[in-house]
């Protein structure tokens, strides 16, 4: 057992509104109040002044789904790192593979938003995996460190545990079929011995997640595998009695 926290984080990409939202966040607030394990509810941004006004002093965090890695200037529709930290949020996820496969990240600027978000006192949720092609040949050990590399040298080893990683495979991503737990263990232990090799410190205290497809009848077998600190979780969030599922048994790793 690791002394690392368990954190579920809910992407709730392009969904919600505001009375879905309140329901949403309402509930987790009530049922998750004595639990041990961690939580974040990522919502569109213009619903991150909801988020603040719901969740405020509560044990429940939030966060962002990307931001600019610029502080100001001339980016219509971009939104600063230090705009989200006005609305409170302590996560932003940073490179998740639909913004990398529409041509919005590489990981070149996800290093430079990694640093960005790490300077304006954000938690950065850096999201890396491989892509169906690559898995079947073989190549998630060469993805996955290609992707992770341009953070690190930006930021420096140290300054990485400051942040989150999230392994999402990006087969696995809303198709409903998981990484297998064998596959998700090997990669995830590969990241962190990547680490390793730099720091074992920081190998030993970064949060590493899992994410795709994660949902209540995985996420006993995926969150209990000694590499995995918790889950990025998208569809299964957009339910809450199936959030709340996988609330309890990431509390039970946890305890
Ligand atoms: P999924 O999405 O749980 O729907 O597969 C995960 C994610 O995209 O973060």
């Amino acid at each position: 057992m690791s002394n690392r926290p368990t954190l579920v984080v809910a992407n709730r990409k392009m969904h919600g509104n505001l009375p879905e939202n309140q329901h949403f966040m309402q509930t987790l607030l009530q049922h998750t109040a004595r639990h041990l394990a961690r939580y974040a509810v990522c919502p569109p941004h213009p619903y991150l002044f909801q988020a603040q006004q719901l969740l405020q002093q509560s044990h429940i965090a939030w966060g962002a789904q990307n931001m600019s890695r610029y502080e100001r200037g001339a980016y219509t529709g971009s939104v600063s790192p230090s705009m989200l930290r006005e609305f409170g949020c302590t996560y932003v996820i940073i490179g998740h593979s639909e913004r990398r496969q529409r041509g919005h990240d590489n990981d070149e600027t996800c290093g430079e938003r990694f640093e960005a978000a790490l300077k304006a006192g954000l938690t950065p949720i850096l999201c890396i995996g491989e892509t169906l092609d690559e898995y079947e040949q073989g190549e998630t050990d060469v993805v996955v460190s290609r992707q992770l590399n341009p953070v690190i040298s930006h930021v420096g080893i140290q300054a990485l545990s400051q942040g989150v990683i999230a392994y999402e495979p990006v087969w696995a991503i809303g198709t409903g079929k998981a990484a297998s737990p064998q596959h998700v263990q090997a990669i995830l232990s590969f990241v962190r011995g990547h680490i390793a090799l730099l720091n074992p410190k920081v190998s030993e205290d970064i949060t590493l997640l899992y994410g795709g497809s994660v949902q209540s009848h995985n996420a006993a077998q995926l969150l209990s595998l000694p590499d995995v600190d918790g889950s990025l979780v998208g569809g299964a969030s957009l339910q809450v009695e199936e959030f709340l599922r996988i609330t309890d048994i990431a509390n039970a790793v946890a305890a």
